[in-house]
């Protein structure tokens, strides 16, 4: 066990002496054991031997947390647990399962469960997920006894419908132990959401910690990650540790996950089923209590189909996915964005910044971003660097967005302007077709031969 979960354990006796967990399981050994060893560690226990009377008990009594089995005889845990959440949304439930039926689970977190822990239990993580489970009660409490909901800590900028959804849902999703994978087009923002999603969390206090597993090598990432002994390669001098220790307590952000080996998957899988790892070249088994969020901008359910990323692995990691839209969808957040970071650029180039010209905001506003936010950032800085007057204006942007000014202006000037033109255009073609042969061409047109050799007297005349 780490420092910092004994620290936070030392006082959680005191606190929650007054706390009711409600017990259901089928089992009478094993509710025996859970509730003895929940009043040990100073909780208020009530049992439930099925589904049916933990449904009942909720609608008669308060409690804290529910701690449930998911196979039970009657009534089973999944179906208890969907009763339990209608009648009482914010009451936590952590969900006991098999690894077999993880399934279940999974779906019963889809749908608002707090977390769940496979058989056999790790007692360690027993009792920190139903004290976070606890902790999370009281602060959607909290929320709900305050005028208005806490506002969402993130420097998420954005108020188009899509990029509100994703906010409700990091609103939603962050104060649970649930595994995050994040999915976007390069450049959107993934990161932002992961580090959101931590300071909105109960582990805001602990450390945020990001790995970039496209950055390194497989053996050089399995040592950053799971730390290595001294000696374990040629230039490991002394014991380091890794950074799953590092974000004990906190979370650990997997950034571009989708670039992993097949055997990472492997070893990352099993420190995600275990919470235990062991550093390279070592035996000691060490704990560690870390929140893990991914990100990727792969398709991984495509790479899953093909075989090149573990389903296992996808499946642990994808609990909640968060999909972060690309900034063509997002309407009016372009110029919000685009005004946020000339105001940021115009101070720290220490240039003098009255607004932005109606056409270089139109060209903007058109432009189709295909690097996203990142793109949007670099070419707004450029702009202000390069910007001449106390205007941005379309002439300090990056050539590639001026082009497609120049291109819809070519564009708009080609195309044809009436009906007349257009008919005009498609004899023309039809003859470069049949090679100049007139009956051909218009038994293509649908008129007469004559007809069309009207059109083409009219035509010459006119030029
Ligand atoms: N909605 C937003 N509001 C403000 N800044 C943003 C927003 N989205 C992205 N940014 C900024 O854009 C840049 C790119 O974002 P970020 O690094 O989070 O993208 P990413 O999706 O992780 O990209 P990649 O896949 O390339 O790693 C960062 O500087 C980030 O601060
Ligand atoms: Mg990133």
């Amino acid at each position: 066990m780490s420092p910092a979960t004994v620290a936070r354990w030392g006082v959680m006796g005191k606190k929650d002496r007054q706390t009711t967990i409600l017990v259901v399981d089928d089992e009478q050994v094993h509710r025996y054991m859970l509730c003895s060893m929940l009043r040990e560690w100073g909780w208020r226990c009530v049992e439930a031997d099925d589904g049916d009377t933990a449904v009942a008990a909720v609608e008669k009594h308060a409690y804290d947390a529910v701690l449930m089995d998911v196979r039970m005889a009657r009534m089973d845990g999944r179906e208890a647990f969907f009763r339990i959440h209608a009648l009482q949304p914010s009451l936590p439930v952590v969900i006991m399962t098999a690894y077999s039926s993880v399934d279940d689970a999974v779906e019963a977190i889809r749908h608002g469960a707090h977390d769940y822990l496979t058989k056999p239990l790790d007692f360690d993580r027993l009792r920190l997920t139903l004290e976070r489970a606890v902790d999370h009660r009281q602060v959607v409490e909290q929320q709900r006894g305050s005028e208005e909901a806490v506002p969402l800590l993130t420097s998420i900028i954005g108020s188009s419908p899509p990029m509100l959804e994703l906010l409700e849902m990091i609103r939603y999703v962050a104060p649970t132990e649930a595994t995050v994978l994040i999915a976007g087009e390069s450049g959107t923002g993934k990161e932002l959401v992961a580090e959101a999603l931590h300071q909105n969390s109960l582990r805001r206090n602990g450390p945020f910690v990001r790995v970039n597993c496209a950055a390194l090598a497989e053996t050089l990432l399995e040592s950053e990650l799971f730390g290595h002994e001294k000696g374990a390669f040629t230039g490991a001098d002394r014991r380091r540790e890794g950074r799953f220790v590092q974000a004990d307590g906190g979370t650990l952000f997997l950034d571009e996950i989708g670039e992993t080996t097949q055997a990472m998957q492997v070893k990352l899988l099993r420190v995600l089923q275990e919470q235990e790892l062991q550093r390279v070249g070592g035996e000691e088994t060490i704990s560690v209590d870390v929140r893990i969020i991914a990100a990727t901008n792969r398709n991984l359910e495509e790479e899953v189909r093909r075989g090149s990323f573990r389903e296992d692995l996808y499946y642990r990691l994808n609990v909640v996915m968060l999909t972060v839209p690309p900034l063509r969808e997002r309407g009016d957040d372009v110029e919000l964005l685009v005004r946020h970071f000339a105001a940021i650029f115009a101070q720290k180039n220490r240039r003098r910044m009255e607004g932005i010209t109606p056409e270089c905001l139109a060209l903007l506003r058109r432009y189709s971003w295909p690097g996203n936010v990142r793109e949007l950032e670099n070419a707004i800085e450029r702009g202000i660097i390069l910007m001449r007057g106390e205007q941005l204006t379309e002439k300090s942007l990056p050539l590639t967005i001026q082009k497609i000014r120049d291109e819809q202006e070519a564009a708009a000037s080609a195309r044809p302007q009436s009906l007349s033109d257009v008919e005009k255009e498609m004899i023309f073609q039809t003859l470069d077709e049949t090679g100049g042969n007139k009956s051909e061409a218009a038994r293509r047109l649908g008129i007469t031969r004559k007809t069309l050799q009207n059109k083409l007297h009219k035509y010459d005349g006119e030029l």
